[in-house]
């Protein structure tokens, strides 16, 4: 294979979905497209699959990512650990590493995995050897307090792409990204505002792009600033399980302690709302801890269903449950939940009206994000030609209403939600290598 050093990679490693992009010498972006269910996909869902298999009589460690991680997870009759959402863990420095089956792995050993995978595919596909990429990153990683933080959590994901074999990783800001994208579709220059809004993170940038600019060479005045705000599609996720699932997983329900009546432990839910630490609660202590609740429970049923849920590791599932009602409240005034397993059997229809008052306060961080980044770069919204909506939790109504209302319907734009950063990052990488 040849090694192509100034190749024009562009890596978005997603919160949900990935995606790998390359500029041919012909200017033409063409996306890594990954096997899934018999179809390709652009976008290649950011998740490990951990199991321990018996090889030549002794337990061995497998992983599994994207497509290949779902299935090999769906054909398992011992389920193994089905990680999603690995990308928000960066920022926190409480998670270093984590026992899987005995085995210490670090954060960036996992996502390596996936990065790993993502590389060997855009390989195979690109016909080229990869070391170097132009890669994205939210302005605010999940859970980043500080600038401090970002920069941890920045180094963390440089030093996965190592992990993986990525010699040289250049970082571009997600929506920055995104803007590029937005500008090779321009016939003229704009001051855009971009919203890219993801599992994890909504980010905003504030840039003059397009053929004249790109043309004169970028200046650093021509970014306005950016903004973000950890509070993405995931969060929306979290309202969904809280309101509909967590109540018959016995959230709110008493157990009885000697004496006295207590809580059922409010910390175990508060993990079950979020993709990146359900998994992680199945542990020697959390099990034990929950069997000792179960027995003291005013509702016992509704924990064994918690315990049940855990150790089947069904994060996958309900994933797909609420992902599917969301999705499907995009589009429809109502929708309908399912999800069933074991004892556990829901069925709820969802107005759109009640999501969007579970998600009001996530909506309004998001609002106020925006205005910030108006306000501290002294831009009003009549001075602001387009607005590029991307991500796939722009489809969200509400969250588009958050511009229609600022920017009026016939200012915004929207197209490729999943694939709009890596194309953009990939043109970066052109533009760097040329
Ligand atoms: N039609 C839809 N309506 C509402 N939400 C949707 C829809 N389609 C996808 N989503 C949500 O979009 C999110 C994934 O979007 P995307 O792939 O852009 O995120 P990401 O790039 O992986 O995350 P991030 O950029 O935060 O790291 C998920 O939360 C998913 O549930
Ligand atoms: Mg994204």
């Amino acid at each position: 294979m040849k090694l192509t050093k100034h190749a024009a990679i562009g890596i978005d490693f997603g919160t949900t979905n990935s995606s790998v992009a390359l500029v041919r010498p012909s200017g033409e972006v063409e996306l890594t497209a990954f096997p899934f269910m018999g179809a390709l996909t652009d976008s290649y869902r950011s998740l490990l699959y951990l199991e321990q298999v018996k090889e030549f009589g002794r337990d061995t460690l497998k992983s599994w990512t994207g497509p290949a991680g779902i299935e090999r997870y769906l054909s398992a009759e011992n389920k193994g650990r089905l990680i999603q959402s690995l990308k928000s863990f960066l920022s926190s420095r409480s998670l270093k590493a984590t026992e899987v089956f005995g085995r210490r792995r670090t954060l960036e050993e996992l996502i390596a995995r996936i990065l790993a995978d993502l590389r060997l595919a855009a390989e195979q596909q690109f016909g080229i050897a990869i070391d170097s990429a132009v890669v994205g990153r939210p302005v605010r990683f999940v859970s980043a307090e500080s600038e401090d933080d970002n920069r941890y959590a920045e180094s963390r994901l440089k030093d996965a792409f190592h992990v993986a074999g990525f010699k040289t990783v250049a970082f571009e800001m997600e929506p920055v990204a995104a803007a590029y994208y937005y500008e090779s579709t321009l016939s003229h220059d704009e001051l855009i505002l971009i919203g890219d809004f993801g599992g994890g993170t909504s980010d905003f940038s504030l840039i003059h792009v397009g053929p004249a600019i790109r043309k004169r060479g970028r200046k650093p005045k021509d970014l306005l600033g950016n903004s973000g705000v950890g509070i993405a599609g995931d969060a929306f996720d979290a309202k969904i399980v809280r309101r509909l699932v967590s109540p018959v997983l016995g959230a709110g329900t008493n157990i009885r302690s000697i004496d006295k009546i207590l809580p059922a432990p409010i910390w175990v839910y508060a993990k079950v709302e979020k993709w990146h630490h359900l998994s992680f609660l199945r542990t020697k202590e959390t099990m034990n801890m929950l069997r000792t609740v179960e027995a003291q429970s005013l509702e016992p049923k509704k924990i064994a269903a918690l315990i049940h849920l855990i150790t089947e590791d069904l994060g996958y599932q309900l994933h797909r449950s609420v992902q599917s009602v969301k999705c499907a409240l995009s589009a429809n005034d109502a929708a309908n939940f399912h999800f069933s397993d074991g004892t556990i059997d829901l069925e709820s229809n969802v107005e759109r009206t009640a999501f969007e008052s579970w998600i009001a306060e996530e909506l309004s961080q998001i609002s106020a994000c925006v205005d910030g980044l108006l306000k501290t770069c002294s831009i009003q919204p009549t001075q602001v030609d387009k607005v590029f909506l991307t991500g796939g939790s722009s489809f969200v109504p509400a969250v588009r209403r958050i511009f229609e209302s600022r920017f009026g319907a016939d200012r915004i734009r929207t197209g490729n939600e999943f694939t709009s950063v890596a194309r953009g990052l990939a043109l970066k990488a052109n533009d760097t290598a040329s």
